[in-house]
C-alpha cells in the first residue's frame, strides 16, 4: 500500500509503497478513504515534538472501511481510567504508532466508531483530533452553556472553528478574534455575535465594550497576545489553553487574574468518553466542519504548503481513494 512517511526530520514527508498493516487480534484492519493533518503533523514534520521516530506514517485523524461500514477512528492510545489526565502509557495515532495518511491502517477494535451520517468522509475526518480538544475545553474544562458569553482566539484555526460551532449550538454568543479581516467576516457569517481583529493595537478594548467581559474563553496561541486575553476575561471567568503556537506569554499581571477571581485553565485531548460524546454531540447538533482543501496524498507537500498558508480557514484533509 502507500503512505505518507516520515524518513529525515525537517525534510519533505515520502510518499511510498510500504507493506500493508497486518491486524492483532484484538485489532481491525480500515481501508481509510480521507484522512486530515493537525498542527501536530508540521511540528512532527519539522522535528520539533517529543517522541519523534522516524519510518512512522503520520497522521491522527482518519475515517475509512471496514467491509461496507464507514468508521471515524478515536486517535487516543491508552488514555486510561483517570479522567483528569492520561496515563504514562498514553499516546496520539500518528507517532509513535503509524497513523492515517495511508491507504489501509490496523487500529483497535475498540477505536472505531460509526461515522456520523450527516456528514461526508473528508468532513468526518475533519474532526477526531480537533473535536475531541475542542469539545473537552468548551464543555468539560469551559463548562459552557446557553447564554454564556464566549471568545474564540485565532478562528482560522481548525480546533478554533469546532470550538466555535459547539459553543453555539450549546447556545452561547460566541465572539471570535482573528488577524484577518475576511475570516472575522466569515465568521459573522457562521453566526459569530463579534469579532476583533488581535493585530490593531488596543483590538480589546471595543470588545470589552461591547461584552463586559466574558464567561468562557479559548486560546491556542498563548503568546504576547495572551494578556489582552486575560484583561477581557469577565467575573469569575474561565480561560482554557490548548496550544501554544504564539510561544510563551508575555507579561501578566497577577491582580487581572486574582481580583476578577478567573480561572485559567490547561487541557490536552481528551477521554475516550470525551470522544463519544463529541460524536453524539455533533450527530445530535448536525455539526459541519470546515474544509478549507482537499489534497490527494502525493500532494502532500502543497497540502503541507496549505496548511502554513495565513489564508487558511479551516481544514487541510487528504482524499484517500
Ligand atoms: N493540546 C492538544 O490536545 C491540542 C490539540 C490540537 C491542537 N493543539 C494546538 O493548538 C494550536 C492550534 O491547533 P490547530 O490544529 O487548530 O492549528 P491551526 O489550524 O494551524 O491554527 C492556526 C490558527 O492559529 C491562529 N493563530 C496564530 N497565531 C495566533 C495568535 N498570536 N493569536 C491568536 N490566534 C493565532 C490563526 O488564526 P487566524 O488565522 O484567525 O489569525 C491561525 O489560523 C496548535 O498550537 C496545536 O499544536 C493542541
Amino acid at each position: 500500500m502507500n503512505a505518507l512517511i516520515l524518513i529525515k526530520k525537517n525534510t519533505p514527508l515520502n510518499y511510498l509503497d510500504t507493506d500493508m498493516p497486518y491486524p492483532s487480534a484484538n485489532q481491525v484492519l480500515v481501508q481509510l478513504k480521507a484522512a486530515a493533518i493537525n498542527h501536530r503533523d508540521l511540528w512532527i514534520r519539522k522535528g520539533i515534538y517529543p517522541r519523534i521516530d522516524v519510518y512512522t506514517i503520520l497522521g491522527s485523524d482518519g475515517v475509512g472501511l471496514i467491509n461496507d461500514q464507514a468508521v471515524i477512528i478515536n486517535p487516543n492510545i491508552n488514555w486510561g481510567n483517570n479522567p483528569t489526565v492520561p496515563s504514562s502509557d498514553y499516546s496520539i495515532l500518528g507517532m509513535p504508532e503509524d497513523g492515517t495518511f495511508a491507504e489501509y491502517i490496523a487500529v483497535g477494535k475498540d477505536r472505531i466508531h460509526p461515522i456520523p451520517t450527516h456528514l461526508s468522509y473528508e468532513q468526518a475526518a475533519a474532526l477526531p483530533l480537533g473535536g475531541l480538544t475542542a469539545y473537552r475545553a468548551v464543555f468539560t474544562k469551559g463548562l459552557c452553556k446557553s447564554g454564556d458569553k464566549v471568545l474564540i482566539s485565532g478562528i482560522g484555526g481548525s480546533v478554533a472553528q469546532l470550538a466555535f460551532r459547539f459553543a453555539q449550538a450549546a447556545g452561547a454568543k460566541v465572539y471570535v478574534t482573528s488577524s484577518s479581516d475576511e475570516k472575522l467576516e466569515k465568521a459573522l457569517q457562521m453566526g459569530a455575535v463579534g469579532g476583533a481583529n488581535y493585530t490593531v493595537q488596543h483590538w480589546d478594548k471595543d470588545i470589552w465594550a461591547q461584552t463586559d467581559g466574558f464567561d468562557l474563553i479559548v486560546d491556542s496561541a498563548g503568546g504576547t497576545g495572551f494578556k489582552d486575553l486575560v484583561r477581557l476575561g469577565g467575573l469569575g471567568g474561565r480561560i482554557v489553553v490548548h496550544g501554544n503556537t504564539d510561544g510563551y506569554f508575555a507579561k501578566l499581571n497577577p491582580q487581572t487574574i486574582f481580583s476578577k477571581q478567573l480561572s485559567i485553565l490547561g487541557t490536552s485531548m481528551g477521554t475516550d468518553a470525551e470522544f463519544e460524546a463529541m460524536l453524539d454531540f455533533v450527530r445530535q447538533h448536525k455539526i459541519v466542519p470546515v474544509i478549507d482543501s482537499v489534497f490527494a496524498l502525493e500532494e502532500h507537500e502543497k497540502a503541507f504548503a496549505r496548511m502554513r498558508n495565513k489564508e487558511r480557514f479551516g481544514k487541510v484533509v487528504f482524499k484517500i481513494e
